[in-house]
């Protein structure tokens, strides 16, 4: 088949998508695909390029802004070429931590106290909230772990929110749930998507930020993840759950927090193109099924084909 594999692009995440697009062509091209990879810049050029392809499918290898929240599936549509995984709304969901939260919710799945603060409308002095810290400070549309801080009191909190404002006009204040950080790969077509075996990550750092993300060595995967039988199924049947809940296709990655205190996991958030990298999750998730990175890879482009 002749591939297209969109990679690089321009958010705080294309590091990781370089690595993820490499990942990729290595993949596709083992498996005798026609590749052609392209760094997406979104520029006139790349545009007109993308156009004139002659090509039997995409796959976006993009993470962030401008890749992964629904802006190229949208242009991929209008092309009329199919593409690996989740659709405009699906993606353009799953990019907004709080709107995803809502949906979430509705279907029973458990989400931490939150608070949501817009650049517009944030007056510091007068600034006010009812979470209990550590709170935890996020750009509501990135990725990665970017932008993101962990606030112990209220001068933290002020100078994490600044932080955050420079990735993003909308900041989510989350309180920090101490437990394991599992993440559940979900994978199939609309109405048979299935969840794979749950990977722990213990970081060396106090969290999975992203140098434990991404530098070799700095984070232990443990499939599959140490929870009680009972436990792993409720992670895979609400990972499958958010998944559906907002529409997405072929494969994401949903991360959850278990509890040190016992309850139902908590969900942080789905990746609807999730890292790829040599250090990432999903693919650790295929393996424990037997899938290699390159079937992993071929599984997710049949699936899209169908
Ligand atoms: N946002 C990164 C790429 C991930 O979820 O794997
Ligand atoms: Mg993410």
């Amino acid at each position: 088949m002749k591939i297209c594999v969109l990679y690089g692009g321009t958010s705080a995440e294309r590091e990781v998508s370089l690595s993820s697009g490499k990942g990729i062509i290595e993949a596709l091209k083992k498996k005798n695909h026609d590749v052609i990879g392209i760094d997406f810049r979104g520029t006139k050029e790349c545009l007109l390029q993308i156009m004139n392809l002659d090509v039997d499918l995409f796959f976006i290898g993009l993470h962030g802004r401008l890749g992964e929240d629904g802006r190229v599936q949208g242009l991929l549509d209008l092309l009329k070429i199919p593409y690996v995984g989740s659709n405009v709304l699906g993606s353009a969901l799953a990019m907004d931590k709080a709107r995803s939260k809502k949906m979430f919710a509705l279907k029973g799945i458990r989400v931490a106290k939150e608070k949501l603060v817009e650049k517009h409308s944030f007056i510091k002095e007068s600034f006010s909230h009812e979470l209990t810290y550590p709170v935890v400070v996020k750009p509501n549309h990135e990725g990665s772990t970017i932008g993101l801080t962990i606030a112990q009191n209220e001068a933290e909190l002020i100078g994490g929110i600044d932080a955050a404002f420079n990735h993003d006009d909308v900041v989510l204040l989350e309180e920090f749930i101490s437990g394991q950080e599992v993440t559940v790969a979900v994978m199939g077509n609309k109405g048979n998507a299935k969840a794979l075996p749950i990977v722990e990550i213990v970081p060396k750092n106090a969290y999975y930020d992203y140098e434990s993300k991404y530098a070799p060595g700095m984070s232990e995967h443990i499939v599959p993840a140490r929870v009680s039988d009972e436990m792993t199924n409720l992670l895979q049947e609400q990972s499958v759950l958010a998944h559906e809940a907002l529409g997405c296709d072929v494969y994401s990655r949903v991360d959850f927090i278990v509890p040190k205190d016992g309850g139902n996991p908590v969900i942080l958030e789905v990746n609807t193109l999730p890292g790829m990298t040599p250090t990432s999750l999903y693919p650790d998730a295929a393996r424990e099924i037997g899938l290699s990175y390159e079937d992993m890879i071929e599984t997710l482009v049949e699936l899209s084909m169908k």
